[in-house]
This record gives C-alpha cells, sequence and structure tokens, in this order.
C-alpha cells in the first residue's frame, strides 16, 4: 500500500478511536427530576425511612456522598430537597455524607432556587440533639435555599412525629404518602433473666425472649419501655436467635446506674420491673454496623461490657453463614470486662467457641485486675496476629461503648496500623464500629 495512505488511514482510525473515547468519557449523571430524595445514616435508620418514602414518591434514595460523587453542588439548583438526615458520633456527620458537608461548607454556589424539606434524625440523650440536621439547615439557608417546611427533629425514631412530618411533607408535595414510620412491632415475652455478674458493682443480666415472629438474622431490636403515662424505646443488640423456630433471642443488658444513682429507665424496666412471663412490643432494626462481610472473611472481634452481646450476634450469625471449620476462618474474639472474680460472664460458652473450632483466639482483660489491662491492650501484645489477620482480609468490629471501648480500641488500632490504614479500612467497611 501507498505509505502516504497507510498513515492517513492510521491517523484516520486514530483520531475515530479518540472521539469515540471522549464521547463516552464519564460525565456527571443527566438528573431531569426536579424532586431529590436524599439522607445521612450511621446506622440504617434514617437510610430505612429514606427508601420507604422512595418507594411512596416513585423516585430512588441515595446518601448524601453517593450523590455527591457524581453531582457538583451546584446541581442543587432548581430542586426540591427531602433530606432525612442522623446525627451519630458527638454531633458528627454520618460517614456516608462526610464529603458533601465538607463541600458544602466550603461552597458559595447560589441555591436561590433550591428548596427543601429537612428530617434530623436524633437522642435527646446525646448533648448535640440532630446536630448534624440544624448543620445542613444553617449550610442551605447561608447557600440561600428555601426552607419549605419546618425543621423536624425526632427523638429516637419517635414514630408520631414521623408521621406528623410525612403528613406534612403530602400535603406540600400534594400526594399522600402512605408509609410506615417504622416496621411494624412485634410482641414478645419475657421467657427468663439471669443476672449474669452477681457480685459485680456493675450489674449485667442475660434476658431470653421468646419471639416467634422475629426473622432468625435480626441484629438490633427496639423494644418499647412503658413509662408514666408515656412509652420509650430502646435498643438492645441480639447476642442470639434460636434456629429452631422458636426463635428464643438473647440479649444481654447493663442496668445503667446515673452519676446521681438513679437508674436508667429501660434498663431498670428490663432488668428489674419485667417479670418473667410478662408481655414486650419489640420491633427489628437495620443495624449497618453489625452486617456481616459478604464473603467469608476472618473476623477480629473486639467489646466490653455489654458489647458481647454485639459480637456474640455477629459471630452466631457469621456461623450460620460462613462455618468456621467449613471455609478454614481463623476468627479472633478479645473481650474486655472489670473484675475477674465477679465479671468472668460467658466464661463457658466462649471457651466451648473456642474448642469447637469457631474462635481461634480467645482473649479476656480485666480494668480492675492487679494488670490493670483494657481489651484493646491485646492487639498491641498480639501485634503480629493482627498484622497477619488483616492481611488474610480479616474484619475489625467494635462493640460496646462509643467513649469507652470505642475511643480506645480505634485509638490503638491507629497506633499500631497508622492514620492512613485505619481510614482506609473503615472506608472499605473493615474496620466496623457497632458503638453507642
Ligand atoms: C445500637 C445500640 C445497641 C445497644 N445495645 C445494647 C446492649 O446490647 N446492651 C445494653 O445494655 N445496652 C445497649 N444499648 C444501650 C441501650 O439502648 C440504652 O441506652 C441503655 O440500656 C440505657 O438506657 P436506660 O433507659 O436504662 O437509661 P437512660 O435513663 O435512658 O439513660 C441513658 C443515658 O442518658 C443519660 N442520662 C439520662 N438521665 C440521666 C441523669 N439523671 N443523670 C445523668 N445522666 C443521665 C446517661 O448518659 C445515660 O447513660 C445499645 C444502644 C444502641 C444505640
Ligand atoms: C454512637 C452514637 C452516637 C450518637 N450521637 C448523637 C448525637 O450526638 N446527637 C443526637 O441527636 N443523636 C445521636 N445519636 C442518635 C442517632 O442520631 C439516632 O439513634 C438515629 O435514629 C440513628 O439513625 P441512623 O441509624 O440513620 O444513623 C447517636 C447514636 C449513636 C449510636
Amino acid at each position: 500500500m501507498n505509505p502516504t495512505l497507510a498513515y492517513t488511514l492510521l491517523a484516520a482510525q486514530t483520531l475515530y478511536w479518540l472521539y469515540y473515547l471522549w464521547q463516552r468519557r464519564p460525565r456527571p449523571a443527566r438528573d431531569d427530576s426536579a424532586l431529590l430524595l436524599l439522607y445521612a445514616s450511621q446506622g440504617g435508620q434514617a437510610e430505612t425511612l429514606a427508601k420507604h418514602l422512595a418507594q411512596n414518591l416513585n423516585t430512588r434514595a441515595e446518601s448524601l456522598d453517593a450523590w455527591h460523587a457524581h453531582h457538583p453542588l451546584k446541581m442543587l439548583g432548581g430542586k426540591t430537597l427531602i433530606l432525612i438526615a442522623s446525627t451519630t458520633g458527638d454531633g458528627d456527620p454520618p460517614d456516608n455524607a462526610i464529603r458533601f458537608t465538607r463541600s458544602l461548607q466550603k461552597s458559595g454556589a447560589a441555591l436561590t432556587d433550591t428548596r427543601y424539606h429537612l428530617l434530623a434524625l436524633g437522642d435527646k440523650r446525646y448533648p448535640h440533639y440532630c446536630a448534624y440536621g440544624h448543620l445542613l439547615d444553617q449550610e442551605l439557608e447561608r447557600l440561600g435555599a428555601t426552607r419549605e417546611s419546618p425543621v423536624t427533629t425526632v427523638d429516637n425514631l419517635d414514630p408520631q412525629t414521623i408521621a406528623y412530618w410525612q403528613k406534612q411533607l403530602g400535603e406540600h408535595l400534594q400526594t399522600t404518602l402512605d408509609v410506615p414510620a417504622q416496621p411494624p412491632s412485634v410482641a414478645a415475652t419475657l421467657a427468663s433473666r439471669s443476672r449474669l455478674n452477681p457480685d459485680s458493682e456493675q450489674a449485667l443480666y442475660h434476658l431470653r425472649l421468646a419471639c416467634p415472629e422475629l426473622a432468625a438474622d435480626t441484629a438490633l431490636i427496639e423494644i418499647t419501655i412503658p413509662h408514666k403515662k408515656d412509652e420509650l424505646r430502646r435498643q438492645y443488640s441480639v447476642a442470639s436467635i434460636a434456629p429452631d423456630g422458636s426463635r428464643g433471642l438473647d440479649l444481654i443488658i447493663r442496668l445503667q446506674t446515673h452519676p446521681d444513682g438513679t437508674p436508667g429507665t429501660g434498663s431498670h424496666y428490663l432488668t428489674q420491673t419485667l417479670q418473667p412471663g410478662e408481655a414486650l412490643k419489640i420491633r427489628a432494626l437495620t443495624h449497618h454496623p453489625a452486617e456481616l462481610p459478604d464473603a467469608p472473611r476472618p473476623l477480629i472481634l473486639i467489646a466490653s461490657g455489654s458489647g458481647l452481646a454485639g459480637i456474640l450476634g455477629i459471630l452466631t450469625r457469621m456461623e450460620a453463614r460462613y462455618p468456621a471449620r467449613e471455609h478454614n476462618l481463623q476468627h479472633w474474639l478479645i473481650y474486655g470486662e472489670r473484675d475477674p472474680e465477679h465479671d468472668r460472664i460467658y466464661a463457658s460458652c466462649l471457651e466451648k467457641q473456642r474448642e469447637d473450632g469457631v474462635l481461634a483466639w480467645l482473649d479476656r482483660t480485666y480494668s480492675r485486675s492487679k494488670s490493670r489491662e483494657y481489651a484493646q491492650q491485646r492487639l498491641i501484645d498480639h501485634a503480629d496476629r493482627l498484622h497477619a489477620q488483616l492481611e488474610a482480609g480479616a474484619v475489625i468490629y467494635i462493640c460496646g461503648s462509643a467513649d469507652k471501648i470505642g475511643v480506645g480500641a480505634q485509638d490503638t488500632l491507629r497506633q499500631i496500623l497508622g492514620e492512613k490504614t485505619c481510614d482506609r479500612l473503615s472506608k472499605a467497611g473493615r474496620i466496623r464500629l457497632d458503638t453507642y
């Protein structure tokens, strides 16, 4: 072939390919709908509400960060936003709203033709009640967006407040919203209760509830507590559910005592007032922090106090889905309590898990022993094991009190693995915080 012709053909072909690739370049998704339903959710409650609402409105719900990954903030212009935002940590945004929030706080975009409805989920027992919802509200107002209906704050998923907000939203959107504020509650009975640590200063109880209607993979329940003329709701991790259809449900509950000596309302009712044979209303909740990995992976389970319920629940569901022996998984459980004499709870159960090969390693620490050790100390003692297990794809779960084991275990992991690795593992869902 004539060389000039060959070069011309080659150049034409290259140009064609470049044009083809340019046509297929990633572009922000076209988004013609005026209604935008977004959520910020740590544990899954705001997400569940948003997804129910989305079905009713025939649209879809996305987390703030998932939306922002494909859209600059200026694309909020001209939209009617429906925002359902919970607060986590100490008045902080949920993980799936951090990037959006950073951009919003830095932004100077004019959102004068944006309208919004905002439902803020929180819990009045935290000092910064619904702080993240209020922050979103302030920032949208600063950029000139119009608040179409008053911001509604919801204490501890109060169903009446949620129903009221939905009614108000339906009126604005000129549609009837028939969304259950939450999944219906089911009946349960207290089958038995026993004190796990009879001589300890901080009473922990094992409760067995009978609840035939509960799904076997429920990780978290909400219990309705009768209180004066009112009702309160408290959440508890499910330590295990009997697989035999009886749905016997195990809980581990700490009797809460406030600094002024008064007992916590919910835990006092459940561990003292309620009697075996009496009925309760419970509801299964979606709970992302306790979700299992979607492939068989080794687990590193770290807990203290009543957090044992959370890690036992994860271990039980994991064993049902990916039996450790069958999948050659080496799970490591680290549990911290106070007093080696009085707080050696669940000893035979945990030992049996090790003998049966469900657990490869079991470490227990006591903060009131001579050596005064907290659970996270075992991560330092066995740093080589930690590295090797992570290398093998391990997922770390931290369960229990947010300001004790939550802060302690995370600080120690950062110290051993470094900030960057911890951030990477958290983003990949391989460090999971199930703390309260
Ligand atoms: C996802 C999740 C899972 C949970 N799992 C478990 C579990 O498995 N086991 C378990 O035992 N708990 C668990 N909890 C905690 C549980 O939901 C309750 O918060 C706990 O039982 C205390 O509730 P209460 O009604 O007894 O106490 P409340 O009286 O409601 O007090 C709760 C908190 O409010 C503050 N407070 C209230 N009144 C006073 C006062 N007068 N003085 C000072 N402070 C006050 C304190 O900080 C106190 O800790 C979990 C929580 C969450 C969010
Ligand atoms: C670890 C933790 C920290 C929380 N911090 C706050 C807070 O600072 N302010 C608040 O109002 N609510 C706080 N809450 C309550 C949640 O906002 C509330 O339970 C909400 O319904 C959870 O919604 P989500 O499941 O979508 O994250 C906190 C809850 C947890 C478990």
